[in-house]
């Protein structure tokens, strides 16, 4: 497995993805439903949008309906000669401060078909060069406190416990653990 950035010739393996996982039950309905429409849009600017150095795509409507601005983000899909999942990177220039409702530096999903195979791990691993790149000595992933295979991950990548904390409740509330993994310094 590998990560990619999002071409044209990723994007049939993509939407036949997200129409299969596209039901009413799953947590990311709403994301995929959004993407889903962004692609019969425009699906080259989506693509393009997958590096929004700028902040450009648009804003981010939570669970509850709240709408919440987006931060310079790029996105890779997992690829194994499908499209696996999604790895986001998101931060705010030149600090590795964040906004209280965006939930870690680095975010995953892997679909349902293809987990339990390392890939989330891997992901992650491959995703901290572009965070070093940026500059940063340091991000944050944050996982629900029921969420074990997300924890194994972070931990998988060296992550230590910061803190366990109450999310806002624009994201939704509840109890998660906020990990920091160091980043070597070229
Ligand atoms: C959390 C999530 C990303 C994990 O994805 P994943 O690709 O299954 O994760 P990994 O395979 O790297 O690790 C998970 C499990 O696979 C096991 N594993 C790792 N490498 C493996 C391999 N080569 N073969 C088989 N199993 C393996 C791990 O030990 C771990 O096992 P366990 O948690 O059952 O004890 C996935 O369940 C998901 O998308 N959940 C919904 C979204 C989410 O919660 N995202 C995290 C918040 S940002």
């Amino acid at each position: 497995m590998d990560l990619v950035r999002p071409t044209a010739q990723h994007l049939a393996s993509y939407l036949s993805a997200l129409q299969r996982i596209s039901t009413k039950d799953d947590p990311f309905f709403k994301m995929y439903e959004r993407e889903l429409a962004e692609i019969a849009q425009d699906s080259a600017s989506f693509l393009a949008s997958m590096d929004d150095l700028e902040a450009k795509r648009p804003p981010i409507e939570l669970p509850n309906g709240s709408i919440i601005p987006r931060l310079p983000s790029i996105t890779r899909w997992m690829w194994d000669g499908d499209v696996c999942g999604s790895t986001q990177l998101r931060w705010l220039p030149g600090t590795t401060d964040l906004p209280p409702y965006c939930l870690g530096h680095i975010s995953y999903a892997v679909f349902p078909w293809k987990r339990q195979r390392g890939y989330a791990s891997t992901a992650l691993a491959l995703l901290l060069p572009s965070a070093r790149d940026l500059g940063m000595d340091f991000v944050e992933v944050v996982a629900d406190v029921e969420n074990l295979t997300s924890q194994k991950v972070i931990l998988r990548n060296g992550g230590s416990l910061v803190e366990e904390f109450t999310k806002p409740v624009l994201s939704g509330g509840g109890q998660a653990f906020r990990y920091r993994i160091l980043l070597e310094t070229a």
